[in-house]
């Protein structure tokens, strides 16, 4: 029987140091479930929020009151349900908590209380996870291309730059094993070079290095040497992907650079990041302007829309509703989807659903605050999303992710690899129109 029996949960600590929660399910049946709940630190204002202690100790980060909610309420709720109604568990521990943000129980205690579900439920079956997230929502499974951050900044790196994320892609490699050997040589790459410059100074929170740069730019003029000094030209079989982040240093339609002492109005702002993309083969940009920039988003999709992907991540916090405005809006064209940002599975699938069904890309995505819990790896192949975002290359956080990939691989064959060449083809019919 797939009834839920026991609900447990704990204070477990993730990739920063902080506590987090982890929850661990039972069944009927014998099965087990496990996850854990991952933590954001350039979060969107409208995602559903950690419950943590406050107060002085541990930095009053501590999760002992929404460890006490999975115990307390969560347990009690959903014991007694069918593990394989995903979705009926999910209402069930909202249910506990009306509010949008589910500020009194905690986005961590549900999330990872609903992801342990879904592991209990895959067990129950005997399936690995990604196959029974296949069965379940009626999806083709896949094997995502992933995005690999090699500079960290923004809210990862101490604001050191200010741009977030610094990533490549691989969308002219024919397996996800050439993708993450070719990312191998332009990390390894980047890292010379710094070093050669005396820039070498570790690594930021997702394991990209730490951006001990002059200018934004030069990032950008760096990660370029870096794909060739790889043997890669860049634009053809590497391409780059931006996080920008803009939420964390621009409001009400200003940009504040701090690196490079100088604040720019929203027009000002896209025409930057669209001399970018004239510049280097970008051909995906995340959050390219602030969460309340909605005209922003809009003004920068129209203008790039067509050549570009543009991913809606603090300005969609993985939520069908706000995905459905923006599409009406015609402001992004994709999505990245964190579980967390909606407090569930079936939330955060709902929101995957809603970008798919209007052709948008799906990004799943991982928190600059993760474990060993590779669930999101699952996910992606099994939503069959085509794109995966860990962070980079480094840090066993991040590499347990790829690892976990190649195992599926090992399972599914190579030949359901999603190539990149559709969303690459952007970048490429841009270049052949010149
Ligand atoms: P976060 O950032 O997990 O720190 O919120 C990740 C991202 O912006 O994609
Ligand atoms: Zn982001």
């Amino acid at each position: 029987m797939s009834v839920i029996t026991s609900v447990v949960g704990r204070r477990v600590w993730d990739s920063r140091g902080n506590p987090t929660v982890e929850v661990e399910v039972k069944l009927e049946s014998g099965a087990f479930g496990r996850a854990i709940a991952p933590a954001g630190a350039s979060r969107g204002d409208r995602e559903v929020t950690d419950l943590r202690d406050g107060g002085s100790a541990l930095r009053g980060m501590d999760v002992s009151k929404a460890v006490q909610n999975v115990e307390n309420l969560i347990a009690p709720k959903i014991i007694g349900l069918p593990a394989h109604d995903q979705r009926g568990v999910d209402e069930a521990i909202f249910s506990l908590d009306p509010s949008p943000l589910k500020t009194s129980l905690g986005g961590n205690a549900s999330v990872a209380a609903s992801l342990a579900v879904l592991h209990g439920g895959a067990a129950d079956k005997g399936m690995a996870l990604w196959a029974y997230v296949a069965d379940l929502y009626g999806c083709t499974p896949s094997l995502p291309l992933p995005e690999i951050q090699i500079f960290g900044g923004g809210a990862h790196a101490g604001r050191r730059v200010d741009i977030q994320d610094f990533m490549v892609m691989v969308p002219g490699a024919s397996s996800f094993d050439e993708v993450l050997e070719i990312t191998n040589e332009i990390y390894f790459a980047a890292g010379d070079i710094m070093a050669a410059r005396g820039k070498l100074a570790g690594v930021a929170d997702e394991g990209g290095w730490w951006p001990l740069f002059d200018s934004n730019e030069e990032a950008l003029e760096t990660l370029m040497a870096a794909i060739e000094k790889a043997g890669e030209v860049p634009g053809e079989r590497v391409v780059i992907s931006l996080d920008i982040a803009a939420s964390e240093f621009g409001k009400d339609g200003r940009y504040r650079l701090a690196l490079e002492d100088r604040e720019l109005g929203q027009e000002a702002f896209i025409e930057l990041l669209g001399r970018w993309i004239e510049a280097y083969p970008i051909v995906s940009i995340e959050d390219p302007l602030g969460e309340d920039d909605a005209e922003g988003m809009q003004a920068f999709t129209q203008q790039f829309g067509d050549r570009v992907q543009i991913i809606g991540d603090d300005f969609l916090v993985t939520n069908a509703g706000l995905i459905q405005q923006a599409v009406e809006a015609k402001a992004c064209n994709a999505v990245l989807v964190k579980v967390n940002q909606a407090g569930s599975v079936s939330e955060a699938v709902d929101a995957f659903q809603a970008a798919n069904r209007v052709g948008w890309g799906g990004v799943v995505s991982a928190r600059s605050g993760e474990t060993e819990d590779v669930s999101i790896a699952h996910l992606a192949v099994g939503l069959g999303a085509g794109q995966l975002k860990v962070g980079s290359f480094t840090r066993s956080e991040r590499m347990a992710k790829w690892n976990e990939c190649l195992r599926i691989q090992d399972e599914l064959g190579t030949d359901l690899f999603v190539s990149g060449q559709p969303l690459a083809a952007t970048w490429w019919g841009k270049k052949n129109l010149k």
